[in-house]
C-alpha cells in the first residue's frame, strides 16, 4: 500500500551469467518495490532466477545492468565493503542450501553476525537462546553443522538470518527440507516477526504452505515478471495488478 515506506526498489534489473556460446539471461528486466512489512513469496519454474534475484536484492551479486536501491542506497554506487555493511546491518538471508560455517557449532553460527555488530556476549547468547527455544533448537546448541539433518540445519539458518532483527529477510525454498509441521511453525514465526516488528519477508518457494501466509504473490518467469497479485487480507480482494 502506498502509506509503507520503501525498503528496496529495482528498476530494470539484468543479469547475466557467461559469455558468448554459454551466455545465461538469469535476469531480463526486473522491475519491483519492496514495501516495508510486505510478506511477499515469489514462484516460478526451476531456473526462472528467483535464486539470483533474491542475491541480487541483497546485494551478494551485482546486476549485468540496472539499478538496486536499498534505502535509498543505489546499489551501482557502492564499494564491496560498502554493501557487506548494509548486508550485516540490514538485511537477514535464508539460503536453498544453508550455507552454515561448517567449523562453527549451531550456537556460534547463529550469533556470528551479532558478533560482528559488536554485541555484548551476555545479550548475544539471550537473543540466540530465546529464539532456539522458540524453534526447538535448544539442546542442539553445541552440535556442528555436519551433526545435524537438513531441517534443523534450516532452522539454524533461519535463527541466524533473524536473530539479528534486519529491516529485509530474504528466504530461498527454506521449507523443501523440513517437514510440513516444521515448515508450518517456522512461517509462523516469521510472520509473527512480520506482524510484531514490522520485518519485511521475500520468499521463493514452491510449497503450497509458504504461499498461504504470504500477503503478496510474485510470478517469475523466463527471468521476468509475469504477474503479480495481493492476498485478501492487503486488498480487500484478490487483485491482479
Ligand atoms: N553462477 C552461475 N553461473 C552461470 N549460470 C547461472 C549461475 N547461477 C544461476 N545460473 C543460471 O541462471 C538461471 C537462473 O538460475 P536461478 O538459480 O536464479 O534459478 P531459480 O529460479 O532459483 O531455480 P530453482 O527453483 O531451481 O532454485 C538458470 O538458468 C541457471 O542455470
Ligand atoms: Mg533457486
Amino acid at each position: 500500500m502506498s502509506s509503507k515506506r520503501e525498503i528496496a526498489s529495482l528498476h530494470k534489473v539484468v543479469k547475466n551469467y557467461g559469455e558468448g556460446k554459454v551466455l545465461t539471461k538469469a535476469l531480463r528486466g526486473i522491475s519491483m518495490k519492496i514495501l516495508e512489512g510486505d510478506f511477499s513469496v515469489m514462484m516460478g519454474p526451476s531456473g526462472c532466477g528467483k535464486s539470483t534475484l533474491l542475491n541480487i536484492i541483497g546485494g551478494l551479486d551485482r546486476t549485468t545492468s540496472g539499478e538496486v536501491k536499498f534505502n535509498d542506497e543505489n546499489f551501482n554506487t557502492l564499494s564491496n565493503k560498502a554493501l557487506s555493511l548494509i548486508r550485516r546491518q540490514h538485511i537477514g538471508f535464508v539460503f536453498q542450501n544453508y550455507n552454515l560455517l561448517p567449523v562453527l557449532n549451531a550456537y556460534e553460527n547463529a550469533e556470528y553476525v551479532l558478533m560482528l555488530q559488536g554485541v555484548a556476549p551476555a545479550k548475544r547468547r539471550e537473543k540466540v537462546m530465546h529464539l532456539f527455544q522458540e524453534m526447538g533448537l535448544d539442546g542442539l546448541e553445541n552440535r556442528y553443522p555436519r551433526e545435524l539433518s537438513g531441517g534443523q540445519q534450516q532452522r539454524v539458518a533461519i535463527a541466524r538470518a533473524v536473530v539479528t532483527e534486519p529491516q529485509l529477510v530474504l528466504a530461498d525454498e527454506i521449507t523443501a527440507n523440513v517437514d510440513s509441521e516444521t515448515a508450518q511453525s517456522l512461517l509462523e514465526l516469521m510472520a509473527t516477526l512480520n506482524k510484531n516488528n514490522s520485518t519485511t519477508f521475500l520468499f521463493s518457494t514452491h510449497d503450497p504452505a509458504v504461499i498461504k501466509f504470504a500477503k503478496k504473490i510474485i510470478i517469475l518467469k523466463d527471468g521476468i515478471i509475469h504477474s503479480e497479485k495481493a492476498s485478501i487480507e492487503e486488498t480487500g480482494q484478490f487483485a491482479h495488478r
